[in-house]
């Protein structure tokens, strides 16, 4: 069949145009990535030495409160908002109830103090769960082998307490139990913090990705069967949105999605559902990821740090918890 008409021996329409120097793909980036997106989480230690090298997360180390706190510095100069804090404890004071997470001067409480010390603009958001300090690696109590709901909830609120007693800005559970931002919630505002932000690991999955993190708290080795109880299964999406309803209603005022790559369906949807600050965490097995095939010569580093972090983002995330944190503040110019 012969057209009616010549085609033009040229498309009309070319994005290609949008791309054709770095001046517009400038102007009309739909995303700006800047330090103000990046959450630095820090492994922290109590044991001898400064800094110690964490074998499966190449340039990531665990750090002594003084380091810690010179890291926040550093986080600061960067511009990026705030560092999460993450405890490697002592195996040795650790028991099936996890009483260090409860310890007014404890590890944490130290860390928290020499950062509001040394850099006091930076936002400090602890992690709100027993297994660095259990000896069975679970983020609640363990009875029978089962990791009970309600007994954790009291264990939870308490160490919430502790933190943010000891100056912490943001509380993270990341525990997974039910009800527990709700006992948290409550734990602040009967003892006068009002302000003491909750930001909830609302999604978070049972994940192979937590691997190298696992490694870096010492939890691994003491982990007794996996989190399937209470981290939820990766088949599910909708699921994901009831726990975001439900962290939101028990007075939750940020949400986290983790792990981040292989979930930026879920950071989408979370973001256009409800509208509330949404996080994600590129985790310790993303990291490990990026780095071992950059070791091999494999990947580019920087570009797939932009590239990723970009995507988070995209997906309509408010910020990211990155171990490149301070690398990618530094690629954006800061
Ligand atoms: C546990 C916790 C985990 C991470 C942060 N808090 C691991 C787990 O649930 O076993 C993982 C962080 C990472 O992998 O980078 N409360």
């Amino acid at each position: 069949m012969t057209l009616p008409f010549a085609p033009a021996p040229f498309p009309l329409a070319r994005p290609r145009r949008l791309r054709s120097s770095p001046w517009v793909r400038r102007l009309v980036a739909e995303i700006a990535l800047t330090p103000a997106d990046l959450i630095w989480p820090l492994i922290v230690h109590d044991g001898a030495d400064d800094r110690v090298a964490v074998p499966s997360m190449p340039g990531v180390f665990r750090l002594s409160p003084r380091e810690a706190a010179k890291a926040a510095v550093e986080a600061r100069d960067l511009g990026i908002p705030a560092v999460a804090l993450f405890p490697n404890i002592d195996g040795a004071i650790k028991d099936a109830v996890g009483t260090g997470a409860t310890d007014p001067d404890g590890l944490i409480p130290d860390c928290i103090k020499a950062i509001k010390d040394a850099a006091p603009e930076i936002g400090v958001i602890c992690d709100v769960a027993l297994d660095c300090y259990t000896d069975h690696g679970h983020d609640g109590v363990v009875e029978d082998g089962r990791v009970l709901n309600d007994a954790s909830l009291e264990r939870l609120a308490e160490q919430a307490f502790i933190q943010a007693h000891a100056g912490a800005d943001v509380v993270a559970p990341s525990d997974m139990m039910d009800g527990r931002v709700q006992a948290i919630r409550e734990a602040l505002e009967a003892n006068g913090f009002h302000d003491t932000l909750i930001l909830s690991y609302a999604a978070k999955y049972a994940s192979a990705f937590y691997g190298p993190y696992r490694d870096a708290v010492g939890s691994a080795a003491m982990l007794v069967g996996d989190k399937k109880t209470y981290q939820m299964d990766h088949a599910n999406s909708d699921e994901a949105l009831r726990e975001v309803a439900m962290d939101i209603a028990e007075g939750a005022d940020m949400v986290m999605v983790k792990p981040g790559m292989p979930y930026l369906d879920i950071v989408q949807r979370v973001s256009e559902t409800f509208k509330v600050p949404t996080f994600a965490y590129q985790v310790s097995g993303e990291y490990a990821m990026i780095q071992a095939a950059v070791a091999h010569g494999w990947l580019d580093q920087d570009r797939a740090i932009l590239e990723t972090l970009t995507g988070f983002k995209r997906a309509g995330c408010a910020g990211v918890l990155t171990y490149f944190a301070p690398r990618a503040a530094r690629l954006l110019g800061a």
